[in-house]
């Protein structure tokens, strides 16, 4: 099967690539450019672990052509944080609240919860929660996730900011500490085994 020339915008970089025609995006994206916040659940379109941002729309990157993104733009969980670093306010949201535990449906979920604050800003639990109905999480139990969407919402409105965080070098007894790890899981730092590359294998 002939490549062929695969022209698109990835986090705001321009990216040119031969890929075969019938290559799916997440891999392209996770195998070819080393995007692993990309995850890989289910592979069919269910669980929404793979959810990238196409043209600001939230797609399954596990049955999306990669030629299908030729011309447009793909935001990945890697593209989120800001150029110094500062992560988006849905990112701290989660990091802050109870929505971060295994961390592998998280970038999939932000950028579904993204996609819905950029076309509704204000929206309501019901709305949140039928936004995220193709974001599967086994861990949290939702509640955290709705809570830090709706937290996030709110900052990004500019009706609240972010409280500043504990200086850890100091007593700290009773205070909210966020979990070992969150900051990294946010951002899609955080490397399974399935994102492992081991040569020879
Ligand atoms: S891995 Fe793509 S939807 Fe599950
Ligand atoms: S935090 Fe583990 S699957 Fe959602």
């Amino acid at each position: 099967m002939s490549r062929q020339m695969l022209r698109f915008t990835v986090n705001g970089v321009a990216r040119e690539l031969a890929v075969k025609p019938d290559a799916k995006l997440r891999k392209v994206l996770h195998d070819l450019l080393g995007l692993t916040g990309t995850k890989y659940g289910c592979g069919e379109g269910e669980c929404g672990a793979c959810t990238v941002l196409l043209d600001g729309e939230p797609v399954s990157a596990c049955i999306t052509l990669a030629l299908d993104a030729r011309g447009r733009k793909v935001t990945t969980i890697e593209g989120l944080a800001g150029p110094d670093g500062t992560l988006h306010p849905l990112q701290e949201a989660f990091v802050r609240g109870e929505a971060v535990q295994c961390g592998f449906c998280t970038p999939g979920m932000i950028l579904t919860a993204k996609a819905l604050l950029d076309r509704n800003p204000d929206p309501t639990e019901a709305e949140i929660r039928r936004a995220l109905a193709g974001n599967l999480c086994r861990c949290t139990g939702y509640t955290g996730i709705v809570k830090a969407v709706q937290e996030a919402a709110a900052v990004m409105r500019g009706d609240k900011t972010f409280e500043p965080l504990p200086d850890y070098g100091s007593d700290v007894v009773g205070e909210p500490i966020e979990r070992i790890g969150a900051r990294e899981k946010v951002q899609g730092k955080t490397v399974y085994t399935a994102d492992l590359r081991v040569p020879g294998l």
